[in-house]
Formats: structure tokens, C-alpha cells, sequence
């Protein structure tokens, strides 16, 4: 149960395995944070470490393997399919790229329409009433009414983008998954879209759990930050505090990549050698070992914890543990 007022989602030793031909891939291995009411917590981590699944896996977009997720309370995991589609209202994902989730054969209006009719908002019949919701959440997204019955590949990649915003707030949901809403944006849009979901956020109240693999990205919109590796959380802070003393030598190593802004600063940059573990059966031990440069025998040869180093400062790095390094 949520013990803080402000708390809205509260994760418990997520899991989501997957069973390949060769054995389980953990895709997601015990991850567990809490998000408060209108705040964005930041996902990041290489290509294939989780965040997706793991976004899915609370919205049970993919049924997760264990663990707990609690919205406003509720426990989301033991709710059954007419729960589960009263929560889908306040519980919205938007994607990567919003090309792929939309569906070419339809309007912009029929696209925000849609949930609206699937969760019987209205009816087909209402057709007044849904055209003037639709009207108002394209002004909510700054899609002009022009483009009302235009289709997507007429748009370009940011206002299909707002389609994809449009039509996850169509219900007026409280949480929203981004998973990598800019990624596929060219650079100049990037900013126009991030704003806007700031914006969002704080007209509406939104909390965002926001995923992206671009660490200035993350910088810019969070206000904690969660770092993945193979599936496991690795470091989580708040923003500042993670990009200030990151503790971690994968977090070390990804911040250490960012560019600089200016040529005549040394980069500094830690370069991961070595091969990286495999996801299917990993087994015990850090699974960053290989590639780490403060590895040592045990930390391949024991069961990894998390511990809160400083308030609200968690890590899970054995030698950080025992205050090595
Ligand atoms: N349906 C599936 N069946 C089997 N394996 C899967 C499935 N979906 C994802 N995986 C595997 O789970 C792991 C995590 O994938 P995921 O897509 O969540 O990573 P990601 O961090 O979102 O990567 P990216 O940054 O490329 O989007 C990967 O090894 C991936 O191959
Ligand atoms: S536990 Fe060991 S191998 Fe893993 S990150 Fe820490 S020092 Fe490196
Ligand atoms: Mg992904």
C-alpha cells in the first residue's frame, strides 16, 4: 500500500522473464521504485537492458513474472480485466515511434477518438460531443483544428508525435509511460515536444515515468533517475545528486559519454571494455562485472543488493557498498 499521500505508483521487485530457446531472458530482474503524484522519473540504460518491458510490465501491457505495482494504492497486478480497463484511463503509454502505433487508415480525429469509444466514453452516435473533445485536445497538444481529418502520412514527426500525446490524454490519465517519446525526432523538434510535455505535466498534473536512452534528455525532464543494466536497476537518485556523484561505475561510465558543450574541456571519457553478459540464465553476481573496471572476484560470486548510500541515493555495487570505491 502507498504510505505517502504523494506517492501514486509504487513498483516491488518487478520481474518479467521471457522464455527463449535458450533458457529465461530477464528482461526486467527485481526492480523497485516509488514515483509521487506529478513528479517524472527518468529510465535510462543501453539499448536492451529492460525499459521498455519494464514500462510495459506495470502497465501489464506484458504480464510480469512477480513482484508488486500499486497505483494510488491499488494493486494493479491482482486486478481483473474490467478493473484492469478502469485503470487503463488514468494509466497511459506513449511510444517511440508514433508512425508505427498509429493506424494509417485513420483521421487525426478518428485516432484521439479511438479510446474514447473503446472505454465507452461515448458512443459512435455522440458524434458532436467527441468532435468537440477531440477539437479540444488537439489544442491542449497545439495540433491545429485544420489538420482534423488529415491522416498521419500527411504530418510530419513531431505533430504525429502530438497525435501520440493527443491520444494518450484523451481520458485525462494521471501516470503516462514515455517510452522514448523524442527518440525518433529530428534534433529541432526534440525541445518543441519536450516542452510540451512539461507543459502537460503541469497544466494537468501529470506524473511521467520517462524513458529514454539520451542522458541529456533525461537530465532536462526528471526530477529522479533510475539506471538500468541487463535488467537490473544499477543507481537510482534524484537528478541532480546522479549527475553531481554518480556512484556507480556503469553510471560513471554512461555519464562520462555525454559531450561536453566546450571542444577545449578534456572529455574524460571511461571507455567499457570487455563482454557483456548475457541476459538468458545471467545467474548471480554483478552482471556489469565484465566490463567493469573496479571488478573483483566477488562481485561475480555474490547475490547483488540494493542499499541507499545517502538519502534517497541507491546503488547496487558491492565495492561502493563497502566503501572501496
Ligand atoms: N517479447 C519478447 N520476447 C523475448 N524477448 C524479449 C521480448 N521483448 C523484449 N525482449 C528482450 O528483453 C530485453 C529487454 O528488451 P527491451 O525492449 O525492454 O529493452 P530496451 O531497454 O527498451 O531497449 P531499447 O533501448 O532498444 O528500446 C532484450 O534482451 C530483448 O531482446
Ligand atoms: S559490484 Fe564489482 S563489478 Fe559490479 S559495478 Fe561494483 S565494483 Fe564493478
Ligand atoms: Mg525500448
Amino acid at each position: 500500500m502507498a504510505k505517502n499521500t504523494a506517492e501514486i505508483l509504487r513498483v516491488n521487485h518487478l520481474k518479467k522473464y521471457f522464455s527463449v530457446p535458450a533458457g529465461m531472458l530477464h528482461a526486467v530482474d527485481d526492480i523497485s521504485f516509488t514515483i509521487d503524484n506529478g513528479k517524472t522519473l527518468g529510465v535510462v540504460g543501453e539499448s536492451g537492458c529492460g525499459k521498455s518491458t519494464m514500462g510495459r510490465a506495470i502497465l501489464r501491457l506484458h504480464e510480469p513474472t512477480s513482484g508488486e505495482v500499486y497505483f494510488q494504492g491499488k494493486d494493479v497486478l491482482s486486478l481483473e480485466k474490467q478493473g484492469m480497463k478502469q485503470l487503463r484511463r488514468d494509466m497511459q503509454i506513449i511510444f517511440q515511434d508514433p508512425y508505427a502505433s498509429l493506424n494509417p487508415r485513420m483521421t487525426v480525429s478518428e485516432a484521439i477518438a479511438a479510446p474514447l469509444l473503446v472505454q465507452k466514453i461515448y458512443s459512435r452516435k455522440d458524434k458532436a460531443q467527441i468532435e468537440k473533445r477531440v477539437r479540444e485536445i488537439m489544442n491542449l497538444v497545439g495540433l491545429a483544428n485544420r489538420l482534423i481529418n488529415t491522416y498521419p502520412h500527411e504530418l510530419d514527426g513531431g505533430r504525429r508525435q502530438r497525435i501520440g500525446i493527443a491520444r494518450a490524454l484523451a481520458l485525462n490519465p494521471k501516470f503516462i509511460v514515455c517510452d522514448e517519446p523524442v527518440s525518433a525526432l529530428d534534433v529541432s523538434i526534440q525541445a518543441q515536444i519536450l516542452n510540451l510535455m512539461a507543459d502537460l505535466q503541469d497544466e494537468l498534473g501529470l506524473t511521467y515515468l520517462f524513458i529514454t536512452h539520451d542522458l541529456s534528455v533525461v537530465k532536462y525532464v526528471s526530477d529522479d533517475i533510475l539506471v538500468m543494466y541487463l535488467g537490473q536497476m544499477v543507481e537510482k537518485a534524484p537528478s541532480e545528486k546522479l549527475f553531481k556523484k554518480p556512484m556507480h561505475p556503469y553510471t560513471q561510465a554512461l555519464l562520462s559519454a555525454i559531450p561536453i558543450p566546450d571542444p577545449d574541456l578534456p572529455m574524460n571519457r571511461i571507455t567499457m571494455k570487455g563482454e557483456l553478459t548475457s541476459p538468458v540464465n545471467p545467474g548471480i553476481g554483478c552482471r556489469f562485472a565484465k566490463r567493469c573496471p573496479f571488478a573483483k572476484d566477488e562481485c561475480s560470486q555474490q547475490e547483488m543488493v540494493l542499499t541507499e548510500e545517502e538519502p534517497g541515493h541507491f546503488v547496487t555495487c558491492l565495492r561502493v557498498q563497502r566503501g572501496e570505491i
